[in-house]
Formats: C-alpha cells, structure tokens, sequence
C-alpha cells in the first residue's frame, strides 16, 4: 500500500448509528473496519456486494464525502476527505468522483426534460459556459454510453425506457470527466434483459476511458462478469475479499458460498431475488448486534469460538477472508470442523487489499 500512487484508499471506515435499544449500546455499526485501496495507474472495477443492509450504501456515503465515517479515513487521490471544507475544494471532488444511482427517476425529476441536466452538468463543472458549447460535450457522453442527443432531445424521464434513462444517468457522470464512479445498484431497477448492457458501459469505461469504478450491488452475476476484485459485505464487515475470479470462482466464507449458491437462474426476471427469502428487520438486527461473526446464526460449520469472538481477516489461496474456518488454532482447537472438506489455513493479514 506503501510507495505506489492509490487513487483511493480507503482505510478502517467505520460508521456507527444510534438505533435504540435493540442493539447493546444502542448503536449500530452500519460499515465495520472496512479497508481496501484502488490504484491511481491502474484503472479497475471494485465490486462491494452484499444482501440488502449490509452497509453497501453506507459505505458509499462516505466514499462520496456525503457522511464523515465515525472511525477510519478515506484518501482520495491523496487528499484526506475529512480535510475537504471549502466549496471549491468539495465542488472539484465531486468533479473527479461521479456517482450512479440505483432510481434514474430521483436523479431525473419527471417534469424536466432529462437534456436540461446534462446542460447544467456540464455547465456547473466548468467544461462549457453555455448550453451551445455545452452541446457537442453533452452529445459526446450520450455517444460513450449508445445514445445522442438527437435521441434525447425534448424527452422527459418516463418518456424513456428504464435502461435508456440509466444510460442517460451514465452519461451524466461522465460529462465532468470523472476520475472515479461510484454506482450503487446501478442496475437493480433496470429490467434484467438490459443489465449487461448498462454494466458492460462499465467495462468500456474503464478500457477506454481509464476510469475506476466502486460497483455496489447484491447482483453477483454482474458482479463476477463485469469486476476486477470483489469485497462481499455482510452486516458491515468485510467477510471476504480479492480477485473476483477467487472469491465467486471458488468462495471459501461460509457466507460467500451462501450468496452464490443464490444467485437467480437467468429465467427469474424479477428484481431483488435474493434478498427476499432472508428475513430482514428482525435478523438484520441480531446479526448487527453479534459480537463474534455476523453470519454465525446461519452458517452451517459454525463453532463456539465464532460466536464469541471476531475471526481475524486470513490470507487464504490469494485472497481474504475473515472465518476460523481457515485459521490453525481454531482448527486445531475444533478439529470436527476440518472434516467438511477444502479447508486449508491461512496467514494472518492485514485485511486490506
Ligand atoms: N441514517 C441512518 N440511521 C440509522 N441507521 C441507518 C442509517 N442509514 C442506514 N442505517 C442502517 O444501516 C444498515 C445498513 O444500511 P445500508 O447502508 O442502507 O445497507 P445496504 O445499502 O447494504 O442495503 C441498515 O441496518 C440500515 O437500517
Ligand atoms: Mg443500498
């Protein structure tokens, strides 16, 4: 992490909020010493996947400079957000750092013509002074993402199609040359038929343009088919983390395993699938409020030890992951859980990528 240019980094984030009484203390840790950097030469996708609260939107919060973490530090290209006060200062990170959101239909109110934001986007970071010399940059960015202005032009919201006006959402980010995208769920509302083709945009951009991209989302399909390296987030810690290949190729925590041996079949066009049969509200709760793992209610080798005590992050079969499953001294100390198979221990690690 030392020496090499990171274009973010982000560093023992932890964001606690009061909830009442429910939890001990009353206070819920949404993202919990969440670590991980991305290279400034070397532009990726970074997935951060996970069930519905897990912290996912939380911790893009914080990378958005939208909520100060209660612990850790996130650095973008070597400036310390926390240090960000003046307007100019907040106006040039929003610049270089772009987000996507999950409803185009709260980005884009319905009774504005969708081509008025990408005028004023481009006019508001500087790359045009009016809407003339904002058109061809406007029609540029529509061009990245497979539309124009011509098609456009005139439109409302709902006078696009749901993976039109995404496009349209893409192409907005792009308008003020972003260094960095930020999309949580981009594609969760967009039909299932049109989600490659908004996530491949993703790829493009970083081949083409050299941008990185944070790609949150509960939809690993898209996740493995369109990122680099993966964290899988479950009520805020990171369980699991590394080359996308590793962690879905061939998942080692119990709760990776979980999430992709739920992954819809192709024939399920519906939205959310995953997250539904888990019973949310009640077990969200329970699981926050677990001092050892946060999965140890439901993961099938659970031992004592995890649900008393934090798993430290493990360097496993190059990536990481935070179980005692893969540890020698509980291993050893448990061994009737070695017998389920492809259990290999592992080194302790810093639990940053
Ligand atoms: N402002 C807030 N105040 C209190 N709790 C919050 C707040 N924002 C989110 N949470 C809680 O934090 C947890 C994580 O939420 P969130 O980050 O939205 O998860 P995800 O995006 O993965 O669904 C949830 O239990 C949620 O209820
Ligand atoms: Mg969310």
């Amino acid at each position: 992490m030392n020496g090499e240019k990171k274009l973010l980094q982000v560093d023992r984030v932890t964001v606690s909020f009061h909830v009442g009484g429910f939890i001990a203390g009353g206070r819920l840790l949404a993202v919990n010493n969440v670590s991980f950097s991305l290279d400034a030469e070397r532009p990726e996708i970074f997935a951060v996947a996970g069930e519905s609260g897990s912290g996912k939107t939380t911790l893009a919060r914080v990378l958005l400079h939208d909520l100060e973490p209660t612990q850790g530090r996130v650095v973008f290209e070597g400036r310390d957000l926390s240090t960000i006060k003046r307007r100019r200062d907040a106006m040039e990170f929003m610049r270089k750092v772009q987000p996507v959101f999950q409803n185009p239909f709260e980005t884009f109110s319905p009774l504005r013509r969708v081509e008025d934001y990408l005028f004023e986007t481009a006019i508001q970071f500087g790359r045009a002074k009016n809407r003339r010399a904002a058109a061809p940059i406007v029609d540029e960015a529509l061009h990245q993402v497979g539309l124009s202005l011509e098609e456009v032009r005139q439109r409302y919201p709902h006078e696009l199609s749901g993976g039109q006006i995404q496009r349209v959402s893409v192409a907005r980010a792009l308008i003020p040359q972003p260094h960095l995208i930020l999309a949580d769920e981009p594609v969760s509302m967009v039909d299932a038929s049109l989600r490659m083709s908004i996530v491949n945009l993703f790829k493009k951009l970083r081949d083409e343009q050299k941008v990185s991209v944070v790609y949150i989302t509960h939809d690993l399909a898209t996740a493995y088919y369109i990122s680099d390296r993966i964290a899988i987030m479950l009520r805020g810690v990171v369980v699991e983390s590394g080359p996308v290949e590793k962690v879905l190729g061939n998942p080692l925590h119990p709760y990776t395993k979980l999430l992709q041996e739920s992954v819809p079949k192709p024939v399920v066009t519906e939205r959310e699938q995953w997250a539904r049969p888990i019973n949310l509200g009640a077990m969200e709760v329970k699981e926050y409020g677990r001092v050892g793992c946060k999965f140890a209610g439901r993961c099938p080798h659970v031992m004592e030890i995890c649900k008393h005590a934090e798993p430290p992050t493990l360097e496993v079969e190059g990536r990481a992951v935070k179980c005692y499953l893969y540890g020698e001294d509980a291993a050893q100390s448990n061994p009737s859980s070695r017998s389920s198979g492809n259990l290999s221990s592992g080194n302790l690690s810093s639990g940053k990528l």
